[in-house]
């Protein structure tokens, strides 16, 4: 059986007060609208069509950015849930597989809830995602009967006895792409809110004696975003969980409720991850790494047994081979450091590729910008860099070159060379002295 997913995004989320849409709010770096897509992936959906509205264009690009083939839909006017599903209906008109709704903006639903709903599927002909809300308050209500779902009222529709019922829509729903469309033809907008509601749908299959159910997850799983406070509580709790799992990956975590990590970070076994760590998006991590208090690591590869930090900084495009050791102070950019290459200190690398089993010595500074291009900077292998060093771009130390601490090198360094670049120091005897007792004396005079 195909599946689509078809991902309601159109909504403006006023109560964000934001000029951003709402499904580009960031949870664990990454915009929301891509967790939700992310579960799409991860059931294998044939195909994945995204309704945008408010802010549509902006949605559509980041939606196109995690997936080149995502379909994007435009529902104009949001004339509710129902509404937004009939805008893909022309795009759908072919696909006789299951459709399941999903909303942009509740992020964790997680992939086996949606097998299950597939499941459930075989019996039923509509599937909601149903949950035990500690607040109902705005959530639909799901009328059962036994294991049949009869009908789904939104709760300012409900009656007082109906507003008793704590199970509710989580707005997740799965149908047949030529049944769904033809459910929601029936589907009107008379109701509290004016609106087309998707969860008319249950009450029109029921008339027509097909069968419906819901199945449930946990409230926690349903979150959905509509304020900036929902947005800190949904990312308190990626953060939980991800720390969980990463830990159960075989990773130690020394103070797990101090490192921050992003949607797609991945870490291999028997890394170790000191306090206060930040990863941004798009890091990988082998395994045997340790990880250093305080730094900070987005956009880039550790391989094997590399020691990062403390106070580390890797930005995309630092690639650090087996063993590399990146100490304190120190940035990276876009730069390969290879294997058993240590930059231990104070230093800026950027646009460069550092050889194996070289040293960069303290505060030695990568200069790659000219204030207009950036250039790259070539270091061979075994080479040594003298500590305070400015290798101005574009440059090349070959193979066992040395660098004298404190030059500024502007020009290529040939195999097995010492470069020195700096004024030649002058020793006079006695001088020193002399100086200071002649200020010693001037500042007595002026007393
Ligand atoms: C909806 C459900 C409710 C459920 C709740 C769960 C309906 C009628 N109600 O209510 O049963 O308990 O979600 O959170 O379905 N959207 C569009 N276009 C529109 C309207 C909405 O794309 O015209 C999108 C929104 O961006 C959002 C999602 O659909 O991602 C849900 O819309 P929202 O207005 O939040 O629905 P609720 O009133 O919360
Ligand atoms: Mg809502």
């Amino acid at each position: 059986m195909s599946i689509a997913t078809l991902i309601l995004a159109a909504g403006q989320g006023s109560r964000m007060k934001s000029d951003l849409p709402k499904v580009l709010h960031k949870i664990a770096g990454a915009p929301m609208l891509w967790h939700t897509m992310q579960c799409a992936a991860q059931i294998e959906a044939d195909q994945t069509i995204v309704v945008v509205g408010h802010g549509g264009e902006k949605t559509s690009d980041a939606a196109i950015e995690y997936d080149a083939d995502a379909k994007i839909i435009w529902q104009k006017d949001q004339n509710g849930t129902g509404h937004a599903v009939q805008q893909a209906k022309a795009e759908m008109d072919d696909f006789d597989g299951d459709v399941i709704v999903l909303y942009g903006d509740t992020p964790f639903i997680r992939p086996e809830t949606l097998q299950k709903m597939l499941e459930a599927r075989a019996q039923n002909s509509v599937v909601v995602l149903g949950f035990e809300a500690a607040n109902p308050a705005g959530y639909g209500r799901l009328q059962m009967n036994g294991q049949s779902l009869e009908a789904i009222v939104e709760a300012k529709d409900c009656s007082p006895e109906q507003l008793e019922v704590t199970f509710c829509n989580s707005g997740v729903i799965c149908a047949p792409a030529p049944l769904l469309f033809s459910l929601l033809a029936e589907v009107g907008n008379d109701n509290a809110n004016g609106e087309v509601y998707l969860t008319d749908i249950i009450a029109i299959a029921r008339d027509r004696d097909l069968p419906c159910t819901a199945i449930a997850c946990s409230e926690a799983e349903t979150m959905g975003i509509n304020s900036r406070k929902n947005l800190a509580d949904a990312e308190a709790a990626f953060q939980q969980s991800a720390r969980t799992a990463t830990m159960e990956n075989g990773v130690t975590l020394t103070a797990p409720d101090t490192v921050h990590f992003a949607f797609d970070t991945h870490i291999g076994r028997d890394t170790i991850i000191e306090p206060n760590v930040f990863f941004g998006l798009a890091v990988t991590i082998e395994s045997g790494a340790t990880i250093r208090a305080f730094s900070h690591l987005e956009g880039c590869h550790i391989a094997r047994d590399c020691v990062v930090g403390p106070y580390a900084r890797l930005r995309p495009g630092a690639e650090l081979d087996l063993g590399a050791k990146v100490g304190n102070f120190v940035e990276i950019k876009a730069a390969q450091i290879e294997a058993g290459a240590k930059v231990n200190h104070l230093s800026y690398v950027g646009n460069a590729r550092v050889g194996e089993g070289s040293n960069i010595g303290a505060g030695t500074i990568f200069c790659n910008y000219d204030g207009v291009n950036k250039h790259h900077t070539e270091i061979g292998k075994r080479v040594f860099i003298g500590s305070n060093s400015a290798l101005v771009a574009p440059v090349r130390i070959a193979d066992d070159g040395f660098i004298a601490t404190g030059s500024v090198v502007t020009s290529d360094v040939p195999e097995g060379a010492l470069a020195i670049a700096r004024a030649r120091l002058a020793i006079k005897p006695g001088l020193g002295k002399r100086m200071m007792d002649r200020l010693r004396a001037a500042k007595e005079a002026n007393k």
